[in-house]
């Protein structure tokens, strides 16, 4: 859609990134924001031709100062997604405070760092798309990974909330659950245990980052104001409920 304006945290590598082409080759002016690599973040500009921020997507003065700066320089933000996680895997008997805590912050406190940076402006203007990128994980846990679980579970409820606050302002939320992407985060799981885990999704393969992005794609559509509060399994079969 020309002219609509879209911010995608994480979108440098990975979902985010593919995220970002498939926003980009259907209109939308896009921001792609990032956490700390910026080497990979240049090499993006410069294939793509979109523009990228760095900010902590868990510090909720550099959101608010992230929007101001992108509205600034694109306009007002009519679509955001929020992409941009992290894992600190670790069992109960061995994960640190620390690790608990940089996941909420980083994937879940940045759902409302962003939402309240963008929200008021969606409200005044009557029409805003929210995709919160949740996970299978968040739906069904996983092994050594309460902190993880817990803030992508987080992320499912968020979104009904918020979708109830936005409804009567054109504005929808959804979240989407990817299952098991080939991207720099499943590659950093050991072989063996990634054998294991792509013999029990049923379409036989690890999903592709644009295979999401897919999915944003429909959410975000002018034409997609009656889809808000769901969340949208795009995993290969491996969970359905
Ligand atoms: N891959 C999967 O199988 C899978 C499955 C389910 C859900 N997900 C979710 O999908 C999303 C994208 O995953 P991915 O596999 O594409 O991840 P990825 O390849 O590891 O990329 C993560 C992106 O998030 C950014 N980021 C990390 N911490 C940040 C911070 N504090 N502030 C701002 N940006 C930050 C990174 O920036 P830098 O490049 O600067 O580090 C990067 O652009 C995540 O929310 C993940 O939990 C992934």
């Amino acid at each position: 859609m020309d002219g609509r304006v879209a911010i995608v945290t994480g979108g440098t590598r990975g979902i985010g990134e593919a995220i970002c082409l498939s926003l980009r080759d259907a209109g939308y002016k896009v921001a792609a924001g990032y956490g700390g690599d910026a080497a990979k973040a240049a090499r993006f500009t410069e294939q793509t031709g979109i523009p990228a921020w760095k900010w902590d997507v868990g510090d909720f003065q550099a959101c608010a100062e992230a929007v101001r700066e992108i509205t600034a320089a694109l306009g007002p933000v009519d679509i955001l997604v929020n992409n941009a996680g992290i894992t600190r895997d670790a069992t109960m008997h061995r994960m640190k405070h620390e690790q608990w805590l940089e996941v909420i912050h980083t994937n879940l406190s940045s759902c409302f760092n962003m939402c309240n940076a963008v929200f008021d402006s969606m409200r005044e203007r009557g029409f805003g798309r929210i995709v919160n990128i949740g996970s299978i994980n968040g739906q069904a846990g996983q092994y050594g990974q309460v902190n993880y679980a817990a803030a992508k579970s987080g992320i499912h409820g968020f979104t009904k909330a918020l979708a109830q606050e936005g409804a009567a302002r054109g504005i929808t939320v959804n979240a989407i659950a990817p299952g098991y992407i080939d991207t720099d985060m499943v590659r950093a799981v050991p072989p063996n245990v990634l054998e294991k885990i792509v013999a029990r999704i049923p379409v036989g393969r690890l999903g592709r980052a644009a295979e999401i992005a897919r999915g944003v794609a429909f959410l975000v559509a002018d034409d997609a104001g009656f889809i808000t509060g769901s969340t949208l399994s795009i995993n290969g079969g491996q969970h359905m409920y």
